[in-house]
């Protein structure tokens, strides 16, 4: 249903393989589940990279996909997105906001608040930060 390719966005980025239906659950955001303090301390250290791999999973811990993590690592971030997240039982779900056409890059909002200093290039002229 997807596969990773490059993306026009950043890096890679994950696209539909197929035509994918409104609210389907397409994958889960799999990682190493740990304390929030350390995924604070992880991510600290990730965004020197300029990297975002933390997950905010509840108040208390987050999954850090850059271990153990799935394809759904590579997913980007808009703020117009066609995916949505969805936590179930401690999963973190990516379900398609929309009918997702083939070929089409999947993207979800990472909801940062602004947290980071990544520039958002989700699309031209776009001036939020991740
Ligand atoms: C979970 S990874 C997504 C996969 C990434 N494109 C890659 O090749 O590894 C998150 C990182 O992708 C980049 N990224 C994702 N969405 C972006 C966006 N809208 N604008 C700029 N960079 C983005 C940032 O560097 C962020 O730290
Ligand atoms: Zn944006």
């Amino acid at each position: 249903m997807i596969e990773r390719r490059k993306s026009k966005i950043q890096g890679w980025g994950v696209f539909a393989t197929e035509t994918i239906p409104k609210n389907k659950r397409i994958i889960d955001y799999a990682g190493e589940k740990i304390p929030n303090k350390e995924s604070l301390k992880r991510e600290a250290r990730y965004l020197e990279q300029g990297h975002i791999w933390c997950f905010k999973l509840t108040n208390r811990t987050a999954v850090d996909a850059h271990v153990g993590g799935n394809i759904a690592r590579f997913i980007n971030h808009s703020c117009k997105p066609n995916c949505y997240v969805q936590i179930t039982d401690g999963v973190i779900w990516i379900r398609a906001a929309k009918t997702i056409r083939k070929g089409t890059e999947l993207t979800y909002d990472y909801n940062t608040q602004g947290d980071a200093t990544i520039p958002c290039k989700c699309r031209p002229g776009c001036t939020n930060f991740l």
